[in-house]
């Protein structure tokens, strides 16, 4: 079944490569603008029209539209009329259901929302990491097992959503992902308020980050779990809300948001005394209740 990319930004290209090496039929791309329509057109060697609607060849039966959230209901009212009776419409949006795609185009053959749990910036290793992704998807039930079988062609890993649970998902991949960043400008913050230069600080919070990251992958939770909590270190613990409380109140919050968590990993680790978790808890809800 011939696919076409509707936006071929970070996934879309992303998917352009990846059913061109499994060789699985491509009817063509756009792009909004001419200078990364011509890019497509010469790096992937596919193509590539410069047009927010593109002409859609009669042989296409899946069309991925891969343009931002919100230009996804304009990317369906351009594609649906063009389609074969018996196509599919798929969106990769996290959070959007597959029914928003519908509304937009009662007529089309069937549509599916297909969310690539994984975060893809444009650079060469998003080729790389895209292999063997896990997939999120909802969507009319024939059409569904169709993307769901060329993913899986693709060597993905496929696993069914409620269309309702979307945006609770998404939630999930944003924290996972996203929240890193947030913690990574948190932690340079206080490292500046040290005294550490601020490239320095910035610089040398990644490769703890990573190897936290890299031991989660080896190791898994509850296992690979480190640090004052996972040692049961009532008194640290308390010095660090104490210093942030005065220091870096918006600080305060985040780590002290962080410890239920914490403490539920380390509960199943079994590392610490459960009586040194059951302390730090109390110190949790007590600084929790003097912020207030
Ligand atoms: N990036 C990620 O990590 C990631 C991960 C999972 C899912 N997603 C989802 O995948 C979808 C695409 O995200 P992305 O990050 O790949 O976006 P992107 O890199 O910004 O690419 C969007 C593509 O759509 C084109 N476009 C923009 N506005 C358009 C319009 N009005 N009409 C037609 N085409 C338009 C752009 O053309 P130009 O190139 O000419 O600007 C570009 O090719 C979104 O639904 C996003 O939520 C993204």
């Amino acid at each position: 079944m011939s696919s076409f990319i509707l936006g071929a930004g970070r996934v879309g290209r992303t998917l352009i490569s990846v059913l061109q090496s499994a060789g699985e039929p491509l009817s063509g791309a756009s792009n909004r603008s001419e200078k990364n329509a011509h890019r497509t057109t010469a790096e992937l060697g596919i193509p590539t029209q410069a047009s927010p609607c593109p002409v859609i060849p009669p042989e296409t039966r899946i069309a991925w539209l891969t343009v931002p959230d919100r230009e996804i209901g304009a990317a369906a009212r351009c594609a649906a009329p063009q389609l074969h009776p018996d196509a599919i419409l798929v969106h990769t949006s996290g959070t959007l259901p597959s029914a928003m795609l519908r509304s937009h185009a009662p007529t089309v053959g069937s549509v599916v929302g297909a969310h690539p749990l994984q975060t893809m910036t444009g650079a060469p290793d998003d080729l790389e990491r895209i292999h063997g992704c896990h997939w999120f998807l909802e969507g009319e039930p024939e059409a569904l097992q169709t993307i769901t079988a060329l993913l899986q062609r693709l060597g993905m890993h496929t696993h069914p959503i409620r269309p309702e649970s979307r945006p609770l998902y998404h939630a999930a991949a944003v924290l996972a992902s996203n929240a890193a960043f947030g913690l990574h400008n948190a932690a340079t913050r206080l490292l500046v308020q040290a005294g550490v230069d601020t490239e320095d600080a910035a610089a040398a919070l990644v490769p703890l980050m990573t190897a936290t990251l890299s031991n989660l992958q080896k190791m898994g939770a509850p296992k690979a779990l480190t640090g004052p909590v996972a040692r049961g270190e009532v008194d640290v613990v308390a010095s660090h809300l104490d210093v942030l409380a005065r220091e870096a109140p918006e600080c305060e919050e985040l780590y002290r948001a962080l410890l239920d968590p914490l403490l539920r990993v380390a509960r199943e680790q079994g590392n610490a005394a459960p009586d040194l978790l059951d302390a730090i808890d109390r110190i949790r809800r007590e600084s929790s209740t003097k912020s207030r």
